[in-house]
């Protein structure tokens, strides 16, 4: 592997490849094994959109793996006031070991990998959110133990979550159902991806999608860039918020992960989302943990 752009790039061995080295990480982490694998390197984190999450965990990932984390708010960057994605790979491949950027356009992010020469991250696009969804299969894999069968529920807005974890899923040999508005469905690139596979559905019916699910996911209903929009999207979800009776629907120890922000009464009720809140914790926690894990894999040096 030589960048993390998207998922659908990713074979199901190099999933299960990060995700053991993400437990293993993880496991050191917690009995203070120290593991600098990153130690004298540089990585740059462009961020284009706001983060809580990504931000802090991918600067104290690379604090703790030894290496440098440089924070680059698009506010404060030339690219910023419209110099070319093309030229900015290419300084910043000078000066950095590797970039992780999140944006807007799929096609910015493969951009950034193409014209620039040092691995490159997505930290979420309009697209996809891989590094969300290997913490997700992380956290999932912990609670069951395997995710071969499972199956993973998503209820919502056919976004960048959407995208990336039904084809995480799929690639994990999951059981993956979608609901989502006619309106508001995943993309269709993705779609194909999946019409290849007899274990993923789509439906406009939530209750249907939750049917015996081990796992049922939801996200905002308008992402970041959509806030013009939000007035039209909270009508069009109204009936796919993740509540008690679509829970009902699910198998009776089900897990629900939520990549974070959440909007209680909106996407998940309050009841919902406290009684699962110690999963979608870990969750958020797996994140500092899979984006190690990624960038051991893509920059590290094996040496300790
Ligand atoms: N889940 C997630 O990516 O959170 P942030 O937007 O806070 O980074
Ligand atoms: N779909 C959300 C995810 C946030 C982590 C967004 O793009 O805003």
């Amino acid at each position: 592997m030589k960048h993390l752009l998207k998922l659908l790039d990713c074979a199901p061995e190099e999933i299960t490849s990060i995700l053991d080295r993400a437990d293993q990480l993880k496991y050191e982490r917690k009995h203070g094994i120290p593991h600098r694998i990153l130690e004298g390197k540089s990585v740059g984190l462009i961020f284009q959109k706001s983060s809580t999450r990504t931000r802090v965990s991918f600067e104290t990932g690379i604090f703790q793996l030894g290496g440098q984390a440089l924070f680059l708010s698009s506010r404060d960057l030339q690219i910023g006031r419209g110099e070319p994605v093309q030229d900015t790979a290419r300084v910043l491949s000078r000066y950095l070991d590797g970039i992780m950027i999140r944006t807007y356009e799929q096609k910015e992010v493969e951009d950034l990998a193409r014209y620039g020469s040092v691995p490159v991250i997505n930290g979420l696009t309009d697209f996809c959110h891989p590094c969300q969804v290997l913490a997700d299969l992380m956290t999932i894999r912990e609670r069951y133990g395997v995710l071969d069968g499972l199956k993973l529920c998503y209820i919502g807005d056919g976004n960048n979550m959407a995208n990336s974890l039904i084809v995480g899923g799929l690639k994990m040999k999951m059981k993956v159902s979608a609901a989502c508005p006619k309106e508001y469905r995943p993309d269709k690139t993705v779609l194909e991806f999946a019409g290849g596979y007899e274990t993923f559905s789509l439906t406009d019916d939530p209750m249907k999608a939750a049917e015996n699910a081990d796992i049922v996911i939801t996200d905002t209903w308008a992402s970041m860039g959509q806030e013009a929009e939000k007035e039209e999207r909270m009508k069009a979800f109204a009936g796919y918020q993740v509540n008690e009776k679509l829970m009902a629907a699910a198998r009776p120890d089900a897990m629900v992960q939520h990549c974070l922000p959440a909007y209680r009464g909106q996407e998940i009720t309050e009841e919902v989302f406290e009684a699962h809140a110690e999963e979608i914790f870990e969750e958020a926690e797996n994140r500092l943990h899979a984006q190690k894990a990624v960038l051991a894999e893509l920059l590290g040096s094996e040496r300790r």
